[in-house]
Order: C-alpha cells, then structure tokens, then sequence
C-alpha cells in the first residue's frame, strides 16, 4: 500500500497541483456537454480543446510527481477526489455556459496565482522548471477565456450569425 506523506512539502504541493487540475479538467468536460444556444459549436469545441490540454498536463504532474517525490500516495483516488470535489464547490459549475466559462477563468486566474507562489517558494530546479512551464501555458488558456467572454451575447458577431441564419431559412421557405 502506498503511503501519502504529508510531511513532505513537495508530496503536499504535488497532491494539490493534481487536484487542482483534475478539478478544472472536469469543469472544461462539464462546459463541454452542456453548453447550447448560439455558441454552441464554437463553445463546444473550444471546451473540448481546453479539457484535451489539462488532461495532458494531469499526466505530466502525476508522472513527474512520482518521479521527484518517489511518493505514490498523492494520486490515490480515495484522497483526492474530496478535495477536487472541495476545488470545484468554489467556483460556478451549474448555469448558462457564459457563468460557466466565466468560472473557468476565475478557476484559471487562481491556479495561476497558486503556481507563481509555488514557482516563487520551490527551490528544487526539476520542479521550479516544470511549475513555470504549467504557468505559461495556463496564459494560452486565459488568452482563450477572455476573448470568448469578451463577446457579448447581443454583439454584432452574434447578429451577423443571427441574420445569415434569417436569411437562409427564408430562402428555405420561399422554395416551399
Ligand atoms: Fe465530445
């Protein structure tokens, strides 16, 4: 049986660094499924991408955590899925996709600012390295977050979608 320990700070930042990810992959996979209304291709693709990437990166953190730490432990279910379940209660996970994806980036924002502390107070270099790594990429994904949000519902992307979609179906039905 492998043994979590709790006393090793590099065992502790790993075991929250996989939850942390594992929570916010499962908010993207969410956002995936449920969202519809205009956005819905584009949303549906875009939560897809998000979701495939930390899905990536959960890998990486539970690899490379065993490796450094030689400690098993903190990737056991039975410990981490309360406290992704604690992760997610913290932000938005019902509600139209727009609050969902804005939960996304204040779940983003956090981790990053979790990760620069971590990068700050880290002094091992293997681990140093790969935190700023997960920071940077993180941006990419913000970079994605803000600019879907920055679309209003009622903007003239969505109008210009809308009246196509006019136009077609009147063209649909004057074809009888
Ligand atoms: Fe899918």
């Amino acid at each position: 049986m492998e043994m979590f320990d709790a006393e090793s700070d590099l065992s502790v930042t790993f075991f929250e660094m996989l939850a942390r990810f594992r929570a916010l992959s499962l908010l993207y996979q969410e956002i995936h499924w449920s969202n519809q209304g205009h956005h819905f291709y584009p949303d549906h693709l875009l939560a897809e991408r998000l979701y495939n990437e930390v899905s990536d990166v959960i890998d990486a953190i539970a690899e490379k955590g065993i490796g450094v730490t030689q400690d098993r432990g903190f990737v056991l279910l039975s410990l981490q899925l309360p406290r992704v379940a604690e992760i997610l209660d913290a932000y938005p996970h019902v509600g139209d996709t727009r609050t969902l994806f804005a939960g996304a980036l204040a779940f983003e924002n956090d981790l990053g600012a979790w990760l620069d502390e971590k990068f700050q107070t880290i002094k091992s270099a293997g681990v140093n390295d790969f935190l700023g790594q997960l920071a940077d990429d993180g941006l990419q994904r913000v970079y994605l977050l803000t600019g879907r949000l920055s679309e209003s519902p009622d903007g003239p992307e969505a109008q210009a979608v809308l009246s196509v979609a006019r136009s077609i179906k009147s063209q649909l039905s004057s074809r009888g």
